[in-house]
């Protein structure tokens, strides 16, 4: 039975929930990536002290456990490089979030491991349908959910406020289809 907690993907990937003594390393690397980040998301610049990160793992666990999300810290070579979500999980479809550390970008960690992530619940009948939206001047994000075989659906005018301007959203969409096994 599995319990998607753990996903190991030899040789250099693992992905798992994140546990309450993840806090101080994921809120080290959110402090040391704050700028880059607040580019595309919202949150960084309200994460101010380690309280913040491990008040929103807490949350995120309690999430998981009734079945509305899934965090996961993404682990490459057993460095913490980031993170990979299902920010919401309804029915059988999940809206997918990422972000990764500077220094593991542009190497492919992240399309592997929404790759892996994806086949993780696709495969097991879990979900069936993945969602990406990211800001349309987001090209890194684009691009991954273009070369992951997602479809282009529409774009959300001024669907995030990030700072003080206002963002549109593409809105990507896959139908996963299993693996034979
Ligand atoms: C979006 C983000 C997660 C993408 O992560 P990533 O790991 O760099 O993305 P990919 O796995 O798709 O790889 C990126 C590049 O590496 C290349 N690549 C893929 N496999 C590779 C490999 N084995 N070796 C070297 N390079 C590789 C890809 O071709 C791609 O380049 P391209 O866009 O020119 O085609 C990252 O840029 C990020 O964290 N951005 C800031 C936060 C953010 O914007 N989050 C999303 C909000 S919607």
């Amino acid at each position: 039975m599995t319990d998607y907690r753990e996903l190991i993907s030899p040789p250099s990937l693992k992905l798992s929930l994140q546990l309450e003594s993840d806090a101080p390393a994921i809120f080290n690397l959110v402090r040391e990536e704050r700028e880059r980040l607040g580019r595309h998301l919202s949150w960084p610049p309200l994460i101010n002290e380690v309280g913040d990160t491990l008040a929103n793992i807490r949350h995120n666990r309690a999430d998981f456990a009734e079945g509305r999300s899934a965090v996961y810290v993404v682990r490459w070579d057993d460095a913490i490089a980031g993170i990979l979500s299902f920010n919401t999980i309804n029915d059988k479809q999940a809206e997918i979030g990422y972000w990764l550390a500077a220094r593991f970008e542009g190497r492919g960690v992240m399309s592997r491991a929404v790759t892996a992530l994806m086949a993780w619940y696709g495969d097991t009948g879990k979900l069936d349908q993945f969602i990406i939206r990211c800001g349309v001047a987001n090209r890194p994000s684009n691009r991954l959910a273009q070369r992951l075989g997602f479809v282009f659906d529409y774009c959300q005018v001024r669907a995030e406020k990030i700072g003080d301007r206002y963002v549109d959203h593409n809105v990507y969409c896959r139908q996963y289809k299993k693996r034979q096994a």
